[in-house]
């Protein structure tokens, strides 16, 4: 297939979460056409063997490039951990945008601080996010927190209820007495729960996600590609699930202030 400067973005998550960099990527590209494709019906991915995200991973991307896609972001960091090595051995040609958590600015926000990485329990155990920390170890005080049952509570639309609250509460008990200076969502699921996470936590702490980056970073790979749409084009946004239920709730996080 060539790649055709006005055929759509392929978004892909293993649900509803990539909808977080979905929105950042309209506010920075409104005249491109997307698909959102959630995979719903198969998430939590972050908890299953690293071969079978790999593989439901490849089958979405082949999906989005049978609707002729020009480029991929994978907007989950577990995917991306899992699987955006071999995609792109495959297509050697295709733009696939992946997506890690955002550790480099907290770990460099100054005052060698305490930086909490919630994710879930692949990206953080993943090679990837391993290399990662190589490079910034020196930089802060890494904990890692996986948090696999905050991706079902989104999956499940359940932003502001108590059991949210009650949630977040428990799996931040063991840090009580940690002075936590900044804290990475490193799933794209969490920032839907920012408001819980901070009514929690206090203002003082500094939250970082890796959306804005990853689209802003698309940008640039059309860019230099020369696959942007044209400027004054108008775009649209598909939204696809592999549960067609969660539909309206794709549409729902999209209009989510973050
Ligand atoms: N949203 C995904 C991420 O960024 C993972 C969610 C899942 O476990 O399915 O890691």
């Amino acid at each position: 297939m060539i790649p055709n400067a006005t055929a759509p973005i392929g978004v892909f998550d293993s649900g509803a979460g990539g909808i977080s960099v979905l929105k950042r990527l309209w506010t920075l590209m409104p005249n491109e056409n997307y698909i959102y494709f959630g995979d719903s019906a198969n998430a939590p991915y972050g908890v299953r063997p690293v071969e079978e995200i790999r593989a439901l991973t490849v089958a979405a991307v082949e999906k989005l490039l049978s609707l002729g896609c020009k480029a991929i972001v994978l907007a989950c960091n577990t995917a991306t951990s899992a699987a955006a090595q071999d995609l792109r051995a495959t297509y050697p040609e295709l733009p696939i945008i992946g997506l890690e958590p955002a550790l480099k600015p907290a770990a460099l926000s100054g005052g060698h601080p305490t930086v909490v990485v919630m994710a879930t329990p692949v990206t953080l155990r993943e090679e990837k996010f391993t290399r990662l920390t190589e490079r910034f170890k020196d930089d802060c005080n890494l904990i890692k927190l996986p948090a696999p049952e905050l991706v079902t509570l989104v999956e499940q639309n359940k932003m502001g209820t108590p059991e949210l609250a009650a949630y977040l509460k428990a799996l931040f008990a063991p840090l009580k007495e940690t002075r936590i200076d900044c804290l990475v969502l490193g799933c794209t699921h969490f920032p839907f729960a920012k408001r819980e996470i901070k009514a929690l936590l206090g203002a003082q702490v500094k939250l970082f996600d890796g959306a804005v980056g990853e689209a802003k970073y698309t940008k640039v790979v059309l860019e230099e590609r020369g696959l942007r749409a044209p400027l004054e084009a108008k775009g649209e946004i598909c939204f696809l699930s592999s549960d067609e239920t969660k539909l309206p709730l794709l549409r729902q996080l999209f209009d989510f202030e973050l």
